[in-house]
């Protein structure tokens, strides 16, 4: 990179789904995208998508110790962080009480304690910088009750929490804090969790009222405006982009 692109985004879990339909949505709107994944194949495949105006890094969000240097990077390489999208999750279906204490915590670790450490992180460039716009991938577990997800959940409604805790603190210092609370999107994680129960997915599409699941453009259409001056003044909330799926009955 031979100059400082006037705004980098990092999108976590930007190889696949719905983090890869946000960071072509950025990077072909002039937000220059890093795609933070786990999978090679599914990296080199992206990087190829977001072209000139994005890069993807092998990394995993998980390894809390390697985040400081991971931001560190990323910052010294491109000079400044202006969003991050904390989008990388993992999803476990199993019955409640076959849950065990490693299991509950691995999905918590993912989907919670690296969304905080890497926030903490890109914050303080933000801080330094004199803003940013940072984006928590929410979900339907955070707004009603799902049976067998009792980790993804927990994590999910903690999102929704820290989402707004962290808009409070700060958003005088030009920090936006939001969140997007996807309905049932076509994805991997989807395919795995829903496709393979009859049952589930029909009861999902029963409460859907728009009557079929979303795309992943669906959730970076929303993302894009989030980090759009039309969105200057909107912070600490959590949109659902759910096809009515929340309020259905
Ligand atoms: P996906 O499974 O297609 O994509 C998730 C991506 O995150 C994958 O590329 C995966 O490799 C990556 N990832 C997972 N753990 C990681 C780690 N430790 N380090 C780096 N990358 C990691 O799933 P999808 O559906 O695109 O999910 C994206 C986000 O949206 C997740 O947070 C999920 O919980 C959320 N969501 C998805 C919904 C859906 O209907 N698909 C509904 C509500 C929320």
């Amino acid at each position: 990179m031979s100059s400082t692109p006037s705004r980098v985004a990092i999108v976590t879990g930007g190889a696949s789904g719905i983090g890869l339909a946000i960071a072509t949505k950025f990077s072909q709107n002039g937000i220059f995208t890093v795609a933070i994944g786990r999978d090679e194949a599914k990296l080199a495949k992206a990087k190829e998508i977001l072209g000139s105006n994005g890069t993807t890094i092998q990394a995993d969000v998980a390894d809390l110790a390697s985040i400081p240097a991971l931001v560190e990077k990323i910052h010294a390489n491109y000079g400044r962080i202006d969003i991050l999208v904390n989008n990388a999750g993992i999803n476990q279906k199993k019955p409640f009480t076959e849950v065990t204490d490693e299991e509950f915590q691995r999905v918590i670790n993912t989907n919670l304690t690296a969304v905080f450490v890497l926030s903490r992180e890109v914050v303080k460039k933000m801080l330094a910088q004199g803003g940013g716009s940072i984006i928590h991938i929410s979900s339907m577990t955070a707004y009603y009750g799902l049976p067998k997800v009792i980790a993804y959940s927990a994590s999910k409604t903690a999102i929704e929490g820290i989402t707004r805790a962290m808009a409070t603190e700060l958003s005088a210092q030009g920090i936006q804090v939001n969140a997007i609370a996807p309905g049932f999107i076509v994805t991997d994680m989807t395919d795995k969790a829903l496709n393979a129960d009859p049952e589930r997915k029909a009861k999902a599409m029963g409460r859907t009222s728009i009557g079929y699941m979303g795309k992943p453009e669906d959730i970076a259409e929303t993302a894009y405006f989030l980090v759009s001056p039309a969105a200057a003044y909107i912070t600490g909330t959590s949109i659902r982009v759910d096809g009515g799926n929340a309020v259905g009955f």
